[in-house]
């Protein structure tokens, strides 16, 4: 079967922590893979999320399936997060990861919808790989302006003005994954008005919740959605704000034009899921719900979430004062604007070629560095580096 088959290239993302994790050099610093690492370059589980974890041990008393939509308890936590309350027009699924979320929407978009989905030029790579697996047609609005290193707003609300009715839309909630760059409250209003007024679908990726500038200011866009009074799709992941990446925790809320539509796009969720992964993974939505339910955890977690976005916000700063002290040349302000793990770094090809060839740093092949790689033991050594390319 495989001997006139060509292999698939490596994952751009997760294939260069594997060629990281071969590299023998002893001072190699992974600045690729978007994973959040506190000052020693751990990525710790959280002591809300162990605190959960030994309550779920004591009392669990079965491993039988999951509902296929998951615990109820779950969905209603899920959409308190994303919403602020309960919303009587829409429905949640428990999904593996947002990976999961997207995947599920992406199938009842090519199933229900026109088929097309529109995402920003750049986006998160697997977005296009999951849509195309779906079968959609992917087009792209323009979004980021790399002169200025913000939002091509002319271009991205021109664009998003032609986007023909029932085509949907992907729009990162906030932390755009790979820029940093986030519409602010009038830009989702105005997003929100041309939704309504053209008729198109969106799908919000909500996969940093908390890590923007906090859990309830980081909702603005999906609350202007929900306003406007739109279908839209939520697809959260808990990947990073509770640090479950391994245990695959996500959730896909459906937000219709009344109680009876949310139901119909459950059941078609359900039927999706049974078919994609049949019933979601346990563990990592018990710790969710426990810690959300519980005035305690939620209080850890929620200082918990805090500290690392002040890391990141620091690691932030620091950067941008390492690089301009060496003199690069460039104005790195753009850094502290940026929100989220990442900054889109403006290291071209070549640059980023030679930080790992020569100084085992690994950075995407874009220029997006995962800031919250750097600690106090690289940052000097990352910064030496980065301004020894730029100068090149
Ligand atoms: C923008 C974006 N969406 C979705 C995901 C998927 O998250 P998960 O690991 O929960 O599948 C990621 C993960 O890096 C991401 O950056």
């Amino acid at each position: 079967m495989w001997k006139e088959i060509e292999a698939a290239p490596a994952d751009a993302i997760l294939g260069l922590t594997e060629a990281f994790k071969k590299d023998t050099r002893f001072a190699k610093v992974n600045l690729g893979v978007g994973v959040y690492k506190d000052d020693e370059g751990n990525t710790p589980i959280l002591d809300s999320v162990k605190a959960a974890e030994k309550r779920i041990i004591e009392i669990q008393n079965t491993k039988s399936y999951m509902p296929i939509a998951g615990e109820a308890a779950y969905g209603e936590e899920v959409q308190k997060m994303i919403f602020g309350s309960l919303c009587d027009r829409a429905e949640t699924i428990h999904t593996p990861g947002g990976t999961g979320a997207l995947r599920v929407a992406a199938d009842l978009l090519a199933k229900f919808g026109s088929k097309t989905i529109w995402v920003s030029n750049p986006t998160w790579a697997n977005h296009n790989n999951i849509f195309q697996a779906a079968g959609l047609t992917i087009k792209t609005y323009p979004y980021y302006d790399a002169k200025t290193k913000d939002l091509d707003a002319d271009g991205f609300f021109a664009a998003l003005e032609k986007i023909p009715a029932d085509d949907c839309v992907l729009l990162h909630a906030c932390c755009h994954n790979p820029s940093g760059v986030d519409l602010s409250t009038d830009q989702w209003k105005q997003v929100a008005q041309i939704a309504q007024k053209n008729g198109w679908f969106a799908l919000v990726d909500f996969a940093y919740q908390g890590f923007g500038i906090s859990l309830d200011a980081d909702r603005i866009g999906v609350d202007e959605l929900l306003k406007s009074g739109i279908d839209f799709f939520v697809a959260s992941s808990f990947s990073k704000n509770f640090g479950l990446y391994r245990e695959r925790t996500g959730a896909l809320t459906a937000v219709a034009a009344t109680p009876a539509d949310a139901e119909t796009a459950m059941s078609h969720m359900k039927a999706t899921a049974r078919v994609l992964y049949s019933n979601p993974p346990a563990h990592g939505g018990m710790i969710v719900t426990t810690i959300l339910k519980d005035a305690e955890l939620s209080k850890l977690w929620k200082s918990e979430l805090d500290g690392m976005r002040e890391h990141i916000a620091q690691a932030r700063a620091a950067l941008a004062e390492g690089l301009t002290a060496r003199g690069v040349p460039m104005d790195c302000s753009f850094m502290t604007r940026q929100k989220g793990m990442f900054s889109f770094s403006g290291l071209t090809k070549d640059q980023v070629n030679f930080l790992k060839e020569e100084k085992a740093i690994y950075i995407v092949g874009s220029g997006r560095i995962n800031v919250a790689g750097l600690t106090h033991g690289n940052l000097g050594f990352v910064c030496d580096a980065i301004a020894e390319a730029m100068k090149k």
